[in-house]
């Protein structure tokens, strides 16, 4: 439970972190190593810091490397560039459950404005490994938290990421979340992963990646082909894009892709990549007048707290997180 980073001998930070916001480790890991692969598809200079700064047994707790986080970063980054590139005005990003991602300093255009979601110890952790900026801030807060909501500015509409995040809920709260966004900002964008029913049943059961690592429970599992029907029973969303990891680099993945022509290996294996719209408001929600403001969240006396001084996948057994 305890976040604070402490410095080791070796001078690296120790990250007393478990449970789900332990699993903020794992992608961190995997975005580093895709440096290292011929022909990256993301450039995370940050990430391959934080990973030499970070005392921690990745490679002994994650096992092998897999390039399904980079290809998540890769396709969430795709899609915030384009979401970006649609008007002049400064866009929000939210990322729910950001962890140690840094697609801020990945995507950053100049102008965007980050605000980083996530529960308290993930957020000390956060907030002590990452350089501070201008434009980012940080709420230490659970994503079902509907307070949060009152610091995003509603036009224009924001982009909301939850790479690695809605599996770990019960599907009633996947629904009363997504239900609240779509409520709140219509017009804005979506980006989530989903995992199959049979991962979600394996991580019940307790999903060893390696001898030294469980995964934690993962409730939330839907097949990719219910993805559409899930969507439209929350009749708020439109329907973007719904993919599997192999479908946006093909090239890095050719064994997921041949698996993925065969339906019921598609159907009930495969991790999905889904991408909405939200379509409408509701005359339900209610907007608080005293909200702050995202440039309050960003000052000095921040309830985001402060960044250290800069000194600065695994197709596992199918999962992703
Ligand atoms: C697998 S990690 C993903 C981190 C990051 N999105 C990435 O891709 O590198 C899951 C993250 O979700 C966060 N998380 C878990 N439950 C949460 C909740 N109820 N609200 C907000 N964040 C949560 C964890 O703390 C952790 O940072």
């Amino acid at each position: 439970m305890a976040a604070r980073p402490r410095p080791t001998t070796e001078g690296k930070h120790s990250v007393d972190l478990s449970g789900v916001p332990e699993t903020m480790l794992w992608p961190l890991w995997n975005r580093a190593v895709e440096k290292s692969r011929r022909a990256p598809l993301i450039d995370d200079p940050l990430a391959v810091g934080l990973i030499d700064r970070i005392d921690y047994d990745f490679a002994g707790r994650f096992g092998k490397p897999s390039v399904m986080h980079a290809i998540r970063a890769r396709h969430s980054d795709d899609l915030i560039r384009d979401y970006l590139a649609q008007g002049e005005e400064p866009r929000t990003v939210v990322a729910l459950g950001d962890g140690l991602e840094t697609q801020f300093w990945r995507v950053d255009d100049g102008h965007v404005r980050w605000l980083s979601i996530d529960l308290p110890e993930a957020i000390a952790v956060r907030r002590r490994l990452l350089p501070d900026h201008p434009r980012t801030a940080t709420i230490a807060a659970s994503a079902l938290d509907p307070a949060w909501l009152d610091a995003v500015p509603k036009d224009p509409p924001p982009f909301i990421t939850a790479s690695g995040l809605l599996m770990y809920f019960e599907q009633p709260d996947v629904v009363a979340l997504l239900t609240r966004l779509a409520a709140r900002f219509p017009g804005a964008e979506l980006f989530f992963d989903t995992i199959p029913p049979y991962i979600s049943r394996r991580t019940i059961e307790g999903l060893n990646l390696t001898k030294k690592y469980t995964a934690p429970p993962m409730p939330w599992g839907i097949s990719l082909d219910d993805i559409p029907t899930f969507v439209r029973g929350l009749r708020r969303f439109q329907v973007r894009s719904i993919q599997t990891y192999a479908d946006p680099f093909p090239q890095r993945t050719r064994l997921y892709k041949l698996l993925s022509y065969i339906a019921v290996v598609r159907r009930r294996y495969a991790p999905g990549l889904v991408h909405l719209r939200a379509t409408s408001g509701s005359s339900l929600q209610v907007v608080s007048n005293d909200a702050p403001s995202f440039q309050s969240l960003s000052s000095a006396g921040r309830p985001h707290g402060s960044h250290p001084p800069s000194n600065q996948d695994n197709a596992t057994r199918g999962t992703t997180r």
